[in-house]
């Protein structure tokens, strides 16, 4: 079984993510997570160069057929740079690294992994609290003040929106968004993206994709979606944000980087816990600690046990020509559509967006109606969802 000392690996492997089938269950999950928990620290530390470098060499260990037992079983193996290869020898030698755990112990990381977890927080205001001193959820109450209407959701909500949303979590706010759609406009087609859509059992939200095979009749559509679900009390917080694509008078604009600009709604939902919902196992998170104070939101905070929990929930509407680049543009994962994007512009002199591809040197836009399509504009092998989880 341990037939690995060969001089050669047994395959290639191809550089680029979207070149590969990655699935989302693997051989070398303790390697991955060490190298993601450096990209993660390199991200809070503004290094986004080397954090893009860990995740890309904790991909390519995900897509090898078995565990790696020792450094030569990465020979001629892509993107795996001398730090990556440090941490894993390490790992491999003394089962961990002490970078990693040191790391993982540090009083920024911690720090930066709490403020970071709060919705509506990012690194840079992360950072510039973890530089005021605040290391705490408890600390960042008692500073008090001048927190955005998000930032108060993403605290009010802190324990609910930390914990998984399960499979039928996910299907349950699927059943809601799908009646409040087919409630104000018929017609109108829904699909789950995200990590859902690639086989994930949990996440940290519920991605939607929203159009109408009639183009135009999607304008408008999310206001009316989200006043709908508000209506019924659905709704703990909501952003709406318009579609700004077309609104170039000279037609659409060329995509320049990963930006945007189809008509969304950041959510977050009052999930009802029904039985279907919880199956058997309704354990909530104990004593939720950052709502527990007494300020005036307290009627809509949340105060534990309660029969729903809170939810975030990303919905986004596209035009029917533009479905295909969105579906692949929002199931992810993060790393892959960066890799489609770098491929596209490194390889191919092409643009890709969530909306469009554009041929720069042919000067125009490609058409396509299905994620099978782009894929073989791109000159890549389609990789199905499942196994774009790099
Ligand atoms: P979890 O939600 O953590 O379980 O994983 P996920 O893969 O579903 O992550 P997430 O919901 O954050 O993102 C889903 C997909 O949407 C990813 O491919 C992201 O790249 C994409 N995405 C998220 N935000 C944006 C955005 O603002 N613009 C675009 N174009 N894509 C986005
Ligand atoms: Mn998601
Ligand atoms: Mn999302």
């Amino acid at each position: 079984d341990l037939q690995s000392n060969t001089d050669s690996p047994t395959f290639a492997i191809e550089s680029y993510a979207c070149q590969r089938r990655t699935p989302l269950k693997h051989h070398n999950a303790s390697l991955t997570e060490a190298l993601e928990l450096l990209a993660q620290n390199a991200e809070f530390t503004d290094n986004e160069g080397r954090s893009v470098a860990f995740r890309r060499a904790a991909a390519v260990l995900k897509t090898l057929p078995r565990a790696v037992r020792r450094l030569d079983d990465l020979k001629g193996l892509p993107c795996l740079g001398e730090h990556s290869l440090r941490v894993i020898k390490e790992i491999l030698e003394d089962g961990v690294s002490s970078e990693v755990e040191s790391t993982r112990q540090s009083e920024q990381y911690k720090a930066m992994k709490v403020l970071t977890g709060i919705f509506g927080v990012g690194t840079k205001t992360a950072e510039r609290w973890f530089r005021e001193g605040i290391r705490s959820l408890a600390d960042l109450k008692t500073r008090g003040g001048r927190l955005n209407r998000e930032q108060q959701a993403g605290l009010d909500y802190y324990d609910d929106l930390n914990r998984p949303v399960s499979k039928a979590e996910a299907h349950a706010i699927g059943q809601i968004v799908g009646e409040a759609v087919r409630a104000v406009l018929p017609g109108a087609e829904i699909t789950l993206t995200g990590g859902f859509r690639r086989g994930k059992e949990v996440g940290h939200d519920v991605d939607f994709l929203i159009t109408h095979p009639e183009e135009g009749k999607e304008e408008g559509l999310m206001p009316k979606i989200v006043s709908w679900l508000e209506t019924k009390g659905l709704l703990l917080y909501q952003k709406t944000t318009r579609n700004s694509y077309l609104e170039s008078k000279d037609g659409p604009v060329r995509p320049s980087h990963n930006m945007d600009r189809f008509e969304r709604c950041f959510s977050i939902f009052k999930l009802k816990r029904t039985p279907e919902v919880c199956g058997t196992s309704n354990q909530s998170a104990g004593q939720n600690d950052v709502t527990e104070g007494s300020d005036v939101r307290q009627q809509e905070v949340q105060s534990e046990p309660s029969d729903w929990r809170a939810v975030r929930v990303d919905l986004v509407v596209s035009p029917y020509s533009q479905f295909a680049f969105a579906l692949l543009g929002w199931t992810g994962s993060k790393l892959f559509e960066r890799e489609l994007r770098r491929w596209a512009g490194q390889e191919k002199s092409m643009s890709l967006s969530s909306h469009v591809l554009y041929d720069r040197a042919q000067n125009r836009y490609l058409r396509a109606s299905s994620e099978e399509e782009i894929f073989a504009l791109l000159g890549l092998e389609y990789i199905p969802p499942s196994q774009r989880n790099a």
